[in-house]
C-alpha cells in the first residue's frame, strides 16, 4: 500500500449523520491501524454553532457510533484522535464566500504541516455541490500549484440523467474530472471489488463468462429494514435511484465488463464505462411494461409484531407511488452477452438483509444421464456480496447407489475463514483511497452519466407510462408475486436465505 501524505480533511455538512455515523468510525480505524498520515487534521464545517470542543464531543468523545470501537483503549489513545478534530461555522448559508474558512484552513495548515494537501468531503444535499465548489474556487482552494486538492461527493449523485449532467459540469467548471471522487460505498466493499478478482485471477471462470456457458444472471439486493427516519427522502427518490442505478450497475459493470488490460483506475473504469453503455436502453412502452416491475410494501405482521406500510412511514406522502421494490429484466447489446437475460431486484422490507448474484449456467447440450432428475440442478456461482460473505458453486455428484441419478451438492468458501486479515469497511477502505489519490473504487463522470441514461427511460415510464402498476406485497415477503412473471419459462427467483448455502425458498423469518 502506497504511503499516505500529510493532509487534512474538511467536511462539508459535518454536523449530519453521515459524519458521526460513517466517517469518523472509518478514521478511527485507519487511526488505530496507523494507517493515518503523520501530520493531519480533520476540519468539520457546516452552519451549527460548535466549537472545536464541542464538535469533538459530539462526533469522538461522546459519539454513540464511537461506543464500541473505542472500548477498552487508552484514554490518551482516544484524546490523541479527538485532538486531530476541529470546526468551522459557515454561518447560515454555503452560498455566501469563504474567505474566513480559507482563512481557518491555512492557519491549521501552518500549524500541523499538512502540506496543502486537502480533501473536501461533501455530506451536504447535491444542490449545494456546485455552490460549494465555486466558493471554494474563489479561495483558490482547487489550485493545486502547491499541494494537491480533492473533492468527494456522497449519491445521490443527480435525480436524473439531466440533474446528473448538471452535477457534472457544475463541479467541473471549478475542478478537474481527476480531482473528484463519487463516493459509491458499494465498491467499497471488499466482496464487490472480489467480483473482479474471481473473474480476472482465475482461469476457471473466465472461458466459461459469456453467452455460450452463461443461462441468465441473477442480482438480488434484498434489506429487511423499511426506510426508516428516511421517509422524506426516500418518498423522492425510491429504489430505482436510491440503489439500482448507483450500487446494483455498479455491480453489474463489473460482470459484464470485458477484462481491462490491468488494473489501474483509468483502464477499470474504461471497461466499466464501456459496460454500461451497452445495456440495452428500453424505450418503448411495450418492452418497459413487459420487463420492470414495481411493488410497495404494505403493513404486516412479522413474528408478532407489527410493520407499518410505507404509506403509513413518517414523511411519506400516504398517496404515494413511489416503488420500495423495482425488479427490472434486461440484456446487453454486445458480443459475449448477445440474448443473456439480467434480473436484477432491490426491495426493502423482504425476508433477509442479502445481496448476492447468481451466475446460471447452461444445462449440459447433451444428456448422458437420462431421468437423472438433472432438471433445475443446472451449475451455479453464487456470489454472496453480504452477508455470511463467500462464494457458492452448485454442481452434480452422483447419488451413490445403482444407476446415475444425479444430486446437487455445495462447493463452499467463507470470507470468515480469512478472518486473520482485518477487513476494511466500506467507508474506511475508499476514504484511504481518496487519501492516496486512487481513484478506482470511485465513480467517473462518464459512468454515472451512463447509468442515468439506463435508468432515465424507466423512470419516466414509471411516472408517465398510461398502463403501470405499483404492486403492493406484504412487509416480510419476496416482493409483489407479479415479479415472478419477468422470469422466462420455468425459472423461479433464487430466494436467499440468510446462510450462503441456504437453498432457495428457505429462510427463517427472525
Ligand atoms: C444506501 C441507500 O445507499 O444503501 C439505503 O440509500 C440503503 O437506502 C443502503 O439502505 C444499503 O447499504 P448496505 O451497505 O447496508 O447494503
Amino acid at each position: 500500500m502506497g504511503k499516505t501524505a500529510n493532509q487534512m480533511l474538511v467536511i462539508f455538512g459535518a454536523s449530519g449523520d453521515l459524519t458521526a455515523r460513517k466517517l469518523v468510525p472509518s478514521l478511527y480505524n485507519l487511526y488505530k491501524a496507523n494507517q493515518l498520515p503523520e501530520n493531519f487534521v480533520v476540519l468539520g464545517v457546516s452552519r451549527s454553532n460548535l466549537t472545536d470542543g464541542e464538535f469533538r464531543k459530539k462526533v469522538v468523545l461522546e459519539s454513540s457510533y464511537l461506543e464500541n470501537k473505542v472500548k477498552g483503549d487508552a484514554e490518551e489513545v482516544i484524546t490523541t484522535f479527538a485532538d486531530k478534530f476541529f470546526y468551522e461555522d459557515l454561518g447560515d448559508d454555503y452560498s455566501k464566500e469563504y474567505s474566513k474558512l480559507a482563512t481557518r484552513i491555512s492557519d491549521l495548515n501552518s500549524k500541523y504541516e499538512t502540506g496543502e494537501n486537502y480533501i473536501f468531503y461533501l455530506s451536504t444535499p447535491p444542490s449545494l455541490y456546485e455552490v460549494i465548489a465555486k466558493n471554494l474556487s474563489e479561495q483558490h482552494l482547487n489550485n493545486e500549484k502547491n499541494g494537491w486538492k480533492r473533492i468527494i461527493v456522497e449519491k445521490p449523485f443527480g435525480y436524473s440523467l439531466k440533474t446528473a449532467k448538471n452535477l457534472n459540469a457544475g463541479l467541473q467548471k471549478y475542478f478537474k474530472e481527476t480531482q473528484i471522487y463519487r463516493i459509491d460505498h458499494y465498491l467499497g466493499k471488499e466482496t464487490v471489488q472480489n467480483l473482479l478478482v474471481t473473474r480476472f485471477s482465475n482461469s476457471i471462470f473466465e472461458p466459461l463468462w459469456n453467452r455460450n456457458y452463461i443461462h441468465h444472471v441473477e442480482i438480488t439486493n434484498a434489506e429487511r429494514g423499511g426506510v426508516e427516519k428516511r421517509g422524506g427522502y426516500y418518498d423522492k427518490s425510491g429504489a430505482l435511484r436510491d440503489m439500482f442505478q448507483n450500487h446494483l450497475l455498479q455491480i453489474v459493470s463489473l460482470i459484464v465488463m470485458e477484462p481491462p488490460i490491468d488494473a489501474s483506475a483509468l483502464e477499470i473504469r474504461n471497461e466499466k464505462v464501456k459496460a454500461l453503455k451497452s445495456l440495452r436502453i428500453m424505450r418503448d412502452e411495450e418492452t418497459l411494461f413487459k420487463n420492470t416491475v414495481r411493488g410497495q410494501y404494505l403493513a404486516s405482521v412479522i413474528d408478532g409484531e407489527k410493520v407499518k406500510g410505507y404509506r403509513e412511514e413518517e414523511g411519506v406522502d400516504p398517496n404515494s407511488k413511489t416503488e420500495t421494490y423495482a425488479a427490472i429484466k434486461f440484456y446487453v447489446d454486445n458480443w459475449r452477452w448477445k440474448d443473456v437475460p439480467f434480473y436484477v431486484r432491490t426491495a426493502k422490507r423482504m425476508p433477509t438483509k442479502v445481496t448476492e448474484v447468481v451466475i446460471h449456467f447452461k444445462s449440459p447440450h447433451h444428456q448422458v444421464f437420462k431421468n437423472s432428475n438433472l432438471k433445475n440442478k443446472d451449475n451455479q456461482l453464487i456470489i454472496r456480496i453480504q452477508p455470511d460473505e463467500g462464494i457458492l458453486i452448485k454442481f452434480g455428484v452422483k447419488v451413490p447407489g445403482q444407476g446415475f441419478k444425479v444430486d446437487r451438492a455445495n462447493l463452499d468458501f467463507y470470507y470468515s475463514s480469512l478472518a486473520k486479515n482485518n477487513v476494511m469497511e466500506a467507508y474506511e477502505r475508499l476514504l484511504l483511497d481518496a487519501m492516496q489519490g486512487d481513484a478506482t473504487l470511485y465513480a467517473r463522470a462518464d459512468e454515472v452519466e451512463a447509468a442515468w441514461e439506463f435508468v432515465d427511460p424507466i423512470l419516466n415510464y414509471w411516472e408517465n407510462g398510461p398502463d403501470v402498476n405499483i404492486y403492493g406485497y406484504s412487509a416480510g415477503v419476496w416482493g409483489p408475486t407479479n415479479s415472478d412473471d419477468l422470469l422466462e419459462g420455468n425459472l423461479r427467483w433464487r430466494n436467499p436465505g440468510e446462510n450462503l448455502a441456504d437453498d432457495p425458498g428457505f429462510c427463517v423469518i427472525k
